[in-house]
């Protein structure tokens, strides 16, 4: 009989794609995995559509179409004055979380060490423990999920490699300030380790707040990957389709791992948003579209029984339910999807010990009508005292 040896012996099908699978079999009001139900923009669809026409369907460069770089290049400069090169410091990738894994799958080693923060994207640590090397959870400061950093300063040892941040949060909607930026820096100066930011919201910050990009710290950004998605921020999910942005010798190196994964991405959708990105009203107007479901959404909550957290940016409100239900955060999402029809997902999924604050997240990306019905449906709960 053949065996392999698991690389993630303990890994099962995610909950999102559960909760998504439970929500069609009872009709539920899918407010848990983040993608919106709402169709993309149509001029940039229509792009896509004109760059097959145009024919460009064949391989696209390694490290991807391009003016597509070149358009990011400036864009960058623009709103992060990081001047970088299009040719040695961009790649295009088959989304966020391939950027993420490639960057991983660059840098670590057997018995390596990575400071994850929980509750986290579930792709972390699995991508971590498949490299061979270790993850050192640091659980965020509950309720405010802030970090704090002397739990940081304590928990790096010399086999520390790398750090991952992810502003603004999955799940929390926490974005990292300036200061936060800084001190980061200010930790991470003289040591050997490296930086992963995950920053697929990029443009979703809400109440005038800024994104703070690893890529406006310079001294930051000498270590970093800094990792994008297109898909979360335009809504195409489905494109998959991100990049990385790191100094010019780390890059050469994550090159020589892609190269080998997918090589290329997408030729047609490269195309397109490379034509879409020109005029930066594009990206600039996204954060404004999602203030006002976050709004519509908070609004539509507010009698709910759930006490919702303050949600800075993203695609999530999250909602701790201990006034109105006493059943962990599993229980009480498969409940609620049998029962009144709404999926969410809880906490627990975030953390690696499972750990249940009575916290569940709903996504936002949805058309108003969804969320006018959700939350309708989620006022329910209290009705019952479940
Ligand atoms: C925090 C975070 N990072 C990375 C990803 C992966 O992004 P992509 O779909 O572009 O691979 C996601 C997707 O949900 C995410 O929420």
């Amino acid at each position: 009989m053949l065996s392999i040896n698991s690389k993630l012996p303990s890994t099962g099908t995610s909950l999102f794609t559960v909760m998504s699978a439970l929500a069609s079999e009872y009709n539920a009001i899918n407010l848990g995995q983040g993608f919106p139900d709402f169709p993309m923009d149509e001029t940039l669809a229509e792009l896509a559509k004109k760059a097959i026409g145009d024919g460009y369907n064949q391989y696209a460069p390694m490290a991807g179409y391009l003016p597509l770089r070149e358009t990011i290049a400036h864009k960058i400069e623009t709103l992060y004055q990081n001047k970088i090169s299009a040719n040695d410091n961009i790649t295009i990738t088959p989304g966020g979380g391939y950027a993420i894994c490639t960057a991983f799958t660059t840098i670590l080693d057997h018995g390596d060490e990575v400071i994850v923060f929980e509750p986290a994207f579930d792709s972390y640590i699995a991508n971590i423990v498949s490299c061979g090397a270790t993850p050192v959870i640091i659980q965020l400061e509950y309720p405010s999920y802030k970090i704090d950093w002397n739990k940081v300063k304590a928990a790096i040892t010399p086999k520390t490699k790398a750090i991952i941040i992810n502003s603004p949060h999955n799940p929390t909607g926490v974005v990292l300030s300036d200061e936060e930026m800084l001190q980061l820096q200010e930790i991470l100066r003289n040591t050997k380790i490296f930086l992963i930011s995950d920053e697929v919201y990029e443009h979703l910050t809400y109440d005038g707040l800024e994104h703070n990009s690893a890529l406006k710290y310079p001294e930051l950004f000498e270590r970093s990957f800094v990792c994008f998605s297109f898909g979360k921020v335009y809504n195409c999910t489905g494109w998959k389709l991100g990049y990385c942005v790191a100094p010019k010798a780390w890059m050469a190196e994550f090159r020589k791992i892609h190269q080998y994964n997918a090589f290329c991405c997408f030729t047609p959708t490269q195309v397109a948003i490379a034509e879409h990105l020109k005029n930066p009203e594009t990206y600039l107007q996204l954060k404004h579209f999602m203030q006002k479901k976050r709004d519509l959404f908070v609004k539509l909550m507010e009698n709910s029984g759930f006490d919702l957290l303050p949600a800075q940016g993203g695609y999530f409100v999250s909602g701790t339910y201990e006034k109105i239900a006493s059943e962990d955060g599993l229980s009480l999402a498969m409940h609620l999807t049998k029962t009144v029809g709404v999926a969410t997902i809880p906490y627990s999924t975030f953390y690696s010990k499972g750990e249940d604050q009575k916290v569940l997240r709903f996504c936002i990306t949805k058309k108003d009508e969804t969320l006018i019905e959700g939350a309708h449906r989620l006022q329910q709960i209290k009705m019952n005292k479940l």
